[in-house]
C-alpha cells in the first residue's frame, strides 16, 4: 500500500518570471521521498530542463518541511519487501534525479523552508546554490534509527563541512538550524523565513541576467575541477570554454564590445546586456 496522494501530485510546480518553483508536495508526510515522488520528480525535471520559459529552477517544499528525507515506509520497508530488485529500483529512481539535478542545464537553487533530513542532503547538494530559513532544521538523522548516512549523505557532509563538523553531525544526529547550516557552509545563507522567498527571487534575478551558456559551463566546472589536479583542471577549463563557444560564439565578443567600444557597462561591477546580443543560445 502506498499513500493516497496520486503520484502526479507528489511534486508541484509553477513558472513565474522565468523561475520554475518546484515543490516537494507531500506536506502531510513532511515531504519525505517515496518512490512515487522520486519518479515524478524525474519527470518534472525532464519537463523543465529545456522549457523555453525557465531560466532558473528553485527546489522547495510545500508546508513546514523541505524534505524529511527518505520515506521510511515506502522507500525502505516496502521496497525491501520486494527483494534486491525492489531496493535497487528505488535507489535508481532517487539517485537518478539527484544526479540529473547535479548536472542540470539550468542554474538551480535549494530554498530550504523547513525540515531537511538524511536523504534530503542528496538534492540539497545537487542544487548549485542553497538558501535556508533561519528556522529550518537539518540533521543526518540516520544514526537515530540505526543506519549510516547512505545515499550519498555522508559524502555530502564531508564535501561541504569540515571533518570535525561532518563527524559530529553524522555521529550525533543532532538538529542544527539554518543559521548554523550557513555557518557550516552547508548553505550559502540563512535568512528569516518571512524573507526567504524574496532573497531567493533576488538571487534568481541575478542569474537570469547572465549568459546561460556561460552559467552551465561555470557550474559544471566548479563541480568537476574539485576532483582534478591543477594541470588537469587547467586543461579541462580551456576545453570547457572552447566547447561552450560552439553553443554561443557571440556572448564573450558582445561582452567585450559593450565594455571596450560601447562603454555601456563595466564587467568588474555589472553584467553585459544580453538583450543586445544577436545570437543568445
Ligand atoms: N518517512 C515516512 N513517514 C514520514 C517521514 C519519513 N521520513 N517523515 C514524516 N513521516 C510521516 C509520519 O509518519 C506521519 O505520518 P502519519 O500522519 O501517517 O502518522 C506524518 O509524516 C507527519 O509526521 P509527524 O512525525 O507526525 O510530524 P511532526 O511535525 O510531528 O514531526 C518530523 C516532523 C520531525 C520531520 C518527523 O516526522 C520525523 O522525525 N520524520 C523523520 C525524519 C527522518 O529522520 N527522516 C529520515 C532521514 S534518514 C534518510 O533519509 C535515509
Amino acid at each position: 500500500m502506498t499513500s493516497s496522494r496520486a503520484e502526479h501530485d507528489t511534486v508541484a510546480y509553477t513558472i513565474e518570471n522565468r523561475v520554475a518553483w518546484v515543490k516537494f508536495n507531500r506536506p502531510e508526510k513532511r515531504n519525505c521521498m517515496s518512490p512515487a515522488l522520486n519518479r515524478r520528480m524525474g519527470e518534472v525535471l525532464d519537463e523543465l530542463e529545456f522549457h523555453p520559459d525557465v531560466g532558473v529552477l528553485v527546489l522547495t517544499g510545500e508546508g513546514e518541511s523541505w524534505s524529511a528525507g527518505m520515506d521510511l515506509k515506502e522507500y525502505f520497508r516496502d521496497t525491501e519487501a520486494q527483494g534486491l530488485a525492489g531496493t535497487r529500483k528505488a535507489q535508481r529512481e532517487s539517485y537518478g534525479w539527484w544526479r540529473r539535478l547535479r548536472w542540470y542545464q539550468k542554474p538551480t537553487i535549494a530554498m530550504v523552508n523547513g525540515w531537511c533530513f538524511g536523504g534530503g542532503y542528496g538534492p540539497l547538494f545537487a542544487c548549485d546554490l542553497a538558501f535556508a530559513a533561519d528556522e529550518a532544521k537539518f540533521a543526518l538523522s540516520e544514526i537515530n534509527w540505526g543506519i549510516l548516512p547512505g545515499g550519498g549523505a555522508t559524502k555530502v557532509a564531508v564535501d561541504l563541512l569540515s571533518m570535525r563538523d561532518a563527524m559530529y553531525h553524522a555521529m550525533t544526529g543532532e538538529l542544527i538550524d539554518g543559521k548554523k547550516a550557513a555557518e557550516w557552509k552547508m548553505v550559502n545563507e540563512s535568512v528569516p523565513l518571512a524573507g526567504l522567498r524574496a532573497r531567493v527571487e533576488e538571487v534568481a534575478g541575478v542569474l537570469l541576467k547572465k549568459n546561460p551558456v556561460a552559467l552551465k559551463a561555470t557550474k559544471d566546472a566548479v563541480r568537476r575541477v574539485k576532483e582534478m589536479t591543477y594541470d588537469n583542471a587547467e586543461d579541462y577549463l580551456i576545453r570547457a570554454q572552447e566547447a561552450a563557444n560552439s553553443f554561443d560564439n557571440e556572448g564573450r565578443k558582445e561582452g567585450i564590445r559593450q565594455f571596450i567600444d560601447e562603454k555601456s557597462f563595466k564587467p568588474g561591477i555589472g553584467t553585459y546586456d544580453l538583450a543586445k546580443q544577436k545570437h543568445t543560445a
